[in-house]
């Protein structure tokens, strides 16, 4: 029962995409398990470039089913032009498979997303705006609207009538911004209700199933360990739990099945959004990172913020989710640097500190430590095994897995699929 989690390391855009669109081909079930169209994962197959955003990136691998499971907020018009977006595109959906208990981002939720960021003002997160934290909050505030309550008008007008009793107080007398109307809301989810019926399923059943019979099954979080509501560095974070545990909440699956937890690790370290982030520079290199990378957000068009890697996340992210392997991605952006900064401890006040401190504000005084590795300036994006790396980049990979704590068992050089060294097999 090979149960595989494939998570982000840092704070997300770790190449999550190409690594689960990588694993797809030799899985039966890829799952998304929390997050929703928040994600932006770009996956290049061939000379073709997908974004995707809701769905799970093994979708485009034909003999596996994806899987939006219980912890995912689900937007049902992200989710229909996605899904025909892909069909335009010859890319067959129809075995998707969507949680009746996966929470709907309502029209409200988005809109409750953008004012409050609105005014926080100086203050503001800089969520993607698609209504995840409001929905989320919905679910904990248990006014939450779920798949299965599409398919009962009644039961569906009662609990948006509920959610929006005092959203509509605090939207008209806080926001100053006109009341929703129970009726309209109600009649465009209905409106979604029977083009998403076909793929509405108990996901929980399916997949314990699934594992029952000794089918692999892939746990594909979005975001990052960083952005975790619990782990990550809050309150910059997202509203879910893209950490290993969430996998299982997320998915209703225990504990006891996961076999491996695979870390999506970037050769260096990106943000979007607001929020502490130590190695961040401000000059030439991280002008370079950006450019060369890349970086720029797939779902806001954000820049991305840009620094050098930090093992000292790394580290940590080995812990909270309890590794088991790294893939390491994008190790070609750095080719052609004569020495590579790699921070591998913080000084807060003055004082050396080697493993990531709980304090919001010791995390917002953390400044790198750094050691300074040989770089390398040949052409890596064709090597194929490990022995075909410079011996400085060689040298830089072994580095970053001593200081992170789990083995690197791929390394990615290349946005395409067959751009990746494979070290250990992951299944
Ligand atoms: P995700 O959100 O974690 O799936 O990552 P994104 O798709 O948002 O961002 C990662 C970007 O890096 C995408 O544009 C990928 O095509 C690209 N990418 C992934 N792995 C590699 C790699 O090894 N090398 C290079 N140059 N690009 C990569
Ligand atoms: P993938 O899956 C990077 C960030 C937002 C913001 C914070 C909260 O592509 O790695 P939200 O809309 O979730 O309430 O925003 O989280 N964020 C991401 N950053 N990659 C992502 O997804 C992200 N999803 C959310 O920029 O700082
Ligand atoms: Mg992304």
């Amino acid at each position: 029962m090979p149960a595989l989690v494939l998570l982000g390391a840092q704070w997300g855009d770790e190449g999550k995409g190409k690594a689960t669109d990588l694993l797809g081909g030799s899985v039966d079930y890829v799952v998304r398990y929390q997050g929703g169209n928040n994600a932006g994962h770009t996956v290049v197959v061939g000379d073709q470039k997908y974004a995707l955003h809701l769905l799970p990136s093994g979708i485009l691998s034909p003999g596996c089913t994806p899987v939006i499971g219980n912890g995912v907020v689900v937007d049902p018009s992200v989710l229909l032009s996605e899904l025909s977006g892909l069909n335009e595109r010859g890319v067959d959906t129809s075995k998707l498979l969507i949680s009746g208990n996966a929470h709907i981002i309502t029209p409200y939720n988005v809109t409750v997303d953008k004012v409050t960021e609105r005014f926080l003002g100086k203050r503001k997160i800089g969520t993607t705006g698609r209504g995840i934290g409001p929905t989320y909050a919905d679910k904990i505030n248990r006014v939450g609207i779920r798949v299965q309550d599409l398919y009962d008008e009644s039961i569906l007008t009662q609990k948006v009538e509920a959610a929006l009793d005092i959203k509509n107080q605090v939207l008209t007398k806080l926001y100053n911004r006109r009341a929703i109307a129970v009726g309209q809301v109600v009649d465009e989810l209905l409106g979604y209700a029977a083009q998403i019926e076909q793929y509405v399923a108990d996901t929980v059943l399916v997949l314990n199933q699934a594992l029952e019979a000794d089918k692999v099954v892939l746990f594909e979080g979005g975001q990052g360990t960083l952005l975790d509501i619990d782990h990550g560095t809050y309150p910059f974070v997202t509203s879910s739990n893209p950490t290993a545990g969430g996998a299982c909440t997320g998915a209703g699956v225990g504990p006891t099945k996961i076999s491996r937890v695979i870390g999506i690790l970037k050769a260096y370290t990106t943000r979007v959004g607001a929020g502490p982030f130590p190695t961040e520079l401000f000059d030439e290199d991280g002008e370079a990172l950006r450019r060369i990378g890349g970086e720029r957000g797939v779902t806001t068009g954000r820049d991305r913020r840009c620094g050098w890697f930090d093992a000292v996340i790394a580290r940590y992210a080995t812990r909270v989710n309890g590794l088991t392997d790294f893939f390491l991605t994008k190790l070609d952006v750095l080719t052609g640097w004569e020495q590579i900064p790699v921070c591998v401890a913080y000084e807060i006040d003055g004082k050396r500190v080697e493993e990531l401190p709980y304090s919001q504000t010791d995390f917002h005084h953390a400044k790198p430590v750094y050691e300074m590795l040989p770089g390398w300036s040949e052409d890596i994006s064709k090597a194929k095994t490990f022995a075909d790396l410079p011996k400085n980049a060689q040298s830089y990979v072994k580095s970053l897995e001593e200081l992170s704590g789990a083995p690197i068992s791929a390394i990615g050089v290349g946005p395409g699929r067959d751009e990746t060294i494979e070290i250990n097999s992951f299944i």
